[in-house]
């Protein structure tokens, strides 16, 4: 029997490759394909998100065209803040926007802790839906770090460098310690409530995690990663953390306690292999915009640089850009596919 895309996922974030490198491509549903900006002359983004019929049609989009391993549920890591109730919107070309942000205490009050999960339940659904229509895939649900949400929470739109998020651990630190924690309890139960839905690995991105000194990450971000990783450990939950733009915090990020790391392509991917930790990603999402001897380039030196060892699922260091053509997409696959 052939290994299924599922099994080889799995078994090289245990730390147990099994034959040939998992591969899947984070962002993979979404702009780059031409039929998903179909769908989205239809339909708004908070609508598509919303719909667990939709979220399957576009996570399923990816899996008909490519050979890859894993899907993931079509969602957003903004979903909790919307649950919170501080009013998320989308703006055409502006990305998202929080009516809300936590400017003060009477903002930070007006959370809506209780039940936050239970508000969430079409993206259970949607696991639910996708887990049906992709038997032999790795499923990953996810969810954004305590630090990336209360990078949005704080700053109401998103910046390049969140200096409101981050003035506010210094001007308020008790105040953003709290809400950090009572973040971080929400993300493990949104994922494991996704497990249970049947996903079979969970994966926090951490987007903004970089903008913080190494001090910092482990002061305010590293506690509730720790918190999160130690109650998915406790239900048996495979987890992966993606930190970007996170080179300087590679070392600490093996202390956290997560099945692999997903790395950007800052990181040393050899110096990381050192602990021992199963990696994901590092491959610069640029490359796939140039020729393909590029992007065959690239994978072989990802390869290279595991030292024999096959615990490693390929992907791209941040999401694929939309101006990227599936042509591309199809050039990683065959390389990576040739590894074996
Ligand atoms: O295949 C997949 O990975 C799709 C699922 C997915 C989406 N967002 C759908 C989406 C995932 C895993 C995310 C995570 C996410 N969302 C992150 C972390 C990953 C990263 O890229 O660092 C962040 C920071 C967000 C917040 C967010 N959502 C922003 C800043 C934006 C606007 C900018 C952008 O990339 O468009 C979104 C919108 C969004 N989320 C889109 C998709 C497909 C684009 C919406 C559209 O116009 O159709």
């Amino acid at each position: 029997m052939t290994t299924s895309g599922r099994q080889r996922t799995l078994a090289a974030l245990s730390g147990d490759p099994a034959d040939g490198y998992p591969l899947w491509i984070m962002r993979q549903a979404g702009r780059f394909l031409p039929e998903y900006r179909e769908l989205r002359t239809r339909v708004s983004f908070l609508e598509l998100v919303r719909s667990p019929e939709l979220c399957t049609e576009v996570a399923m989009q990816p899996l008909r065209r490519f050979d890859l391993d894993a899907t993931i549920v079509f969602s957003d890591i903004l979903v909790i803040p919307d649950a919170l109730g501080v009013g998320l919107a989308f703006q055409k070309g502006d990305g998202p926007r929080i009516e809300r942000p936590l400017v003060d205490d009477a903002a930070v009050e007006a959370l809506e802790w209780d039940g936050v999960c239970d508000r969430l339940g079409y993206v259970y659904e949607a696991v639910r839906s996708l887990r049906a229509a992709a038997p032999n895939h790795a499923l990953f649900g996810f969810a954004g770090s305590p630090w990336t949400l209360f990078c949005y929470l704080v700053q109401g739109e998103g910046g390049h460098d969140f200096a409101a998020a981050r003035a506010a651990l210094w001007a308020h630190p008790e105040r953003s310690r709290r809400v950090l924690g009572l973040l971080a309890d929400a993300v493990a139960e949104h994922l494991v409530r996704q497990h249970r839905a049947g996903a079979d690995v969970v994966q926090i991105f951490d987007s903004w995690g970089g903008l913080l000194p190494v001090e910092d990450y482990a002061a305010f971000a590293a506690p509730g990663l720790r918190r999160i990783s130690e109650r998915l450990r406790a239900e048996d939950i495979p987890s992966v953390l993606f930190i970007r733009a996170g080179a300087h915090l590679a070392q600490l990020s093996t202390t956290l306690g997560y099945s692999g790391l997903s790395v950007d392509s800052t990181v040393d991917l050899a110096a990381l292999r050192t602990a021992g930790v199963p990696t994901q990603g590092n491959l610069d999402n640029t490359r796939l915009l140039g020729d393909p001897a590029g992007i065959r380039e690239g994978v072989r030196r990802i390869h290279a640089s595991l030292g024999g060892r096959r615990d490693h699922v390929f992907n791209l260091g941040h999401g694929v850009l939309p101006s990227t053509s599936p042509d591309a997409v199809a050039v990683l696959v065959d390389e990576v596919r040739r590894l074996g």
